[in-house]
């Protein structure tokens, strides 16, 4: 039996969808246990582009369960636009299960989104207005929605009658349209109608699937940087992508877990506000960007780009007690000259080796780094025997620095681009 955890190890658009997809042919079940539909997980097979946003990596294949857990948000809405748009692919025969337990996002919550980032204005966190942060908070207040109440039809309406009172006081202080009771529930209805056939209980699906040994896969979303509690706070999520939480947002036991990859870009990159030490303003950034195809997966802005930041990814790989590195995007560092990775950082003159909590103090952080070699693919390269020295030495500093081995390469956006030790 194997339980393994997919995390991202950075800011998020680590390359996590094609490790997933790559695993998800050895497992029973994929799992996302956080998160909404701020993910984007590109997925490229047979010549094909899939952008997933709360669908598992696993929904291509027909013999994976797909679990959406209890600890995601989830958007029912749009979670039918994408269950259409993989159908009309023709990607007809899946399995899909959605947890009663987790919370919905409503259309105010998306509102409120759009309206907290504006009266931030230029403090704005840069959220991917999918709702999530709205959502969480009303879960943390108790007057969420959950997927099982749309299975509920008066306690639903009893429900979001409680709850509209407090959203519709909140919308209209902020000038917003409030929202009628009768046209939201049978929104709602009809949803929920579409929907009843995955709306499950995913706990103690997972609870037996742990007993008869199946293989499961938990697909965390977004980066550790962004992680509400150890992430760049206020600029993170609102939710815990490591594997540290898998165990609560799944319901299962910690110890079931027994490999954990961490995925890692070979250099850096963020989308949205917030600090970011080795970010490159400069042509080697741009490249980096066109080269990588580094433009949102979800709202379509040029992401930030930098260096490999090793004092960022080894405190995460340390957190999350990563079993092993999945080196992504490496092949767009090729031919890249006076390539870096940073090592320290200068905080006010003194060199420290870690994130500091305090955000003003993090953003004075400047990158103490060590220069690589430039490094040139000669051929396919069909194995890390076959990587030029080059290569080889950047690879190893990485496992040196962080202890952790670097298990999966990968060297290009197709499936068959993966290399693995
Ligand atoms: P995947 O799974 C990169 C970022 C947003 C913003 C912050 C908060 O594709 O790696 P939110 O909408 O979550 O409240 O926005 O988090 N963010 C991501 N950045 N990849 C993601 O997901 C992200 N999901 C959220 O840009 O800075
Ligand atoms: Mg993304």
């Amino acid at each position: 039996m194997s339980v393994t955890v997919i995390e991202g190890s950075q800011w998020g658009d680590e390359g996590k969808g094609k490790i997933t997809d790559y695993l998800a042919s050895q497992s029973d079940i994929v799992v996302r246990f956080q998160g909404g539909n701020n993910a984007g997980h590109t997925i490229c097979f047979n010549g094909k582009r899939f952008a997933l946003r709360s669908l598992p990596s696993g929904i291509f294949n027909s013999n994976i369960t797909n679990v959406i857990a209890d600890g995601v948000v989830l958007n029912p809405f749009s979670l039918k636009e994408e269950i259409e748009g993989i159908k009309s692919s023709g990607i007809t025969d899946f399995k899909l299960l959605i947890s009663n337990r987790c919370h919905l996002i409503m259309p105010y919550h998306l509102d409120l989104d759009g309206a907290y980032e504006n009266l931030l204005s230029d403090k704005k966190i840069g959220t991917t207005k999918k709702g999530i942060g709205p959502c969480y908070v009303d879960k943390a207040a108790r007057r969420g929605i959950r997927a099982g109440d749309l299975l509920e039809k008066d306690f639903l309406k009893e429900k979001l009658k409680d709850t509209l009172k407090v959203k519709n006081l909140e919308l209209r202080s902020l000038g917003l349209k409030e929202y009628d009771l009768e046209d939201l529930y049978n929104k709602l209805i009809e949803i929920g109608d579409y929907l009843k056939k995955y709306i499950a209980d995913s706990q103690y699906f997972l609870i037996n699937a742990l007993e008869e040994n199946k293989n499961i896969l938990f697909e965390g979303a977004q980066g550790m940087m962004l992680d509400i509690d150890r992430g760049t706070y206020p600029y993170v999520t609102s939710s815990s992508p490591s594997s540290n939480y898998v165990s609560q947002g799944a319901g299962i036991p910690p110890q079931a877990i027994n490999r954990v990859v961490a995925i890692c870009k070979a250099y850096t990159t963020r989308v949205g506000e917030g600090p970011f030490p080795t970010e490159l303003h400069n042509e080697i950034g741009d490249l980096i960007r066109e080269k990588g195809h580094e433009y949102g997966t979800v709202t379509k802005r040029p992401r930030r780009v930098g260096y490999l930041d090793l004092v960022v990814v080894k405190r995460n790989l340390k957190m999350s007690g990563a079993s092993e590195i999945a080196l992504m995007l490496f092949d767009v560092l090729e031919n890249i000259d006076h390539l870096k990775i940073c090592i320290n950082y200068e905080l006010d003159g003194k060199i420290i080796d870690y994130v500091p909590a305090s955000l003003n103090e993090y953003s004075r952080c400047k990158p103490i780094y060590k220069e690589f070699k430039k490094f040139s693919f000669s051929d396919k390269i069909h194995s890390f025997n076959e990587l030029p020295i080059e290569a080889k030495e950047y690879i190893s500093f990485i496992e040196e620095f962080t202890g952790v081995k670097v298990k999966i390469l990968s060297i290009g956006s197709d499936r068959n681009a993966t290399l693995v030790r």
